[in-house]
């Protein structure tokens, strides 16, 4: 994204005609780093605010850029309206101390909280399986159907070897 877009996304530029300061030089690499960093409280509402809607036209390489950007927003950037937004509302839990469905985790994730970095943690979407894994002290794994989350284990899951990760240049991906 160029810096002017993001200074847009963020609402930071002004009108034409109205003057206001750019971030200093040095300030600058701090203002990307926190600005995927920059979350929501949403634990206010009952329930995500917006699901993914299942659509069969979603490609096995749209559906690895949707895992990249699951991964951010759940493990990286704690962001939980983008993170509720790649998940179905089947959400079938393997993990026996959660009932399946979006809601039922909403209470974990609704508070913006950040689990990682990108440096600490790691990332791979298996096209051959339609798979997605994050790993950080655990290993998730997430069945993705018509470019949703569709299904989740996360007890004894083994990450991938390289080989089988989806290969995607993730610095040209941009978000919202
Ligand atoms: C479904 O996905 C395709 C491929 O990404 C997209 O072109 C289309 O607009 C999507 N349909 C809806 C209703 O979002
Ligand atoms: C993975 O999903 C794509 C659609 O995104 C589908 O065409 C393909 O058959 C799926 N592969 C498997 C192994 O389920």
């Amino acid at each position: 994204m160029r810096f002017t877009q993001v200074l847009a996304a963020v609402g930071l530029v002004a009108p034409i005609g109205v003057t206001v300061a750019a971030p200093a030089r040095e300030d600058l690499s701090d203002f990307y780093e926190n600005f995927h960093a920059k979350r929501e409280n949403l634990c206010s509402l009952k329930a995500p605010p917006v699901l993914c809607t299942p659509n069969k036209s979603v490609t096995v390489e749209e559906t690895a850029v949707r895992a990249y950007k699951f991964y951010r927003a759940f493990v990286v950037d704690g962001t939980p309206r983008e993170m509720f937004s790649y998940i179905d509302n089947v959400y079938k839990q393997h993990n026996p101390g959660y009932q399946s469905g979006p809601q039922a985790i909403w209470g974990l994730f609704c508070s913006g909280r950040k689990i990682g970095t990108e440096q600490s943690t790691s990332w791979c979407f298996d096209a051959s399986t339609n798979m997605s894994y994050a790993k950080y002290s655990t290993v998730d794994r997430w069945a993705w159907v018509d470019g949703c989350v569709h299904e989740h284990w996360d007890q004894r899951e083994t990450f991938p070897s390289a080989e089988k990760c989806f290969k995607l240049d993730t610095k040209s991906i941009t978000f919202p």
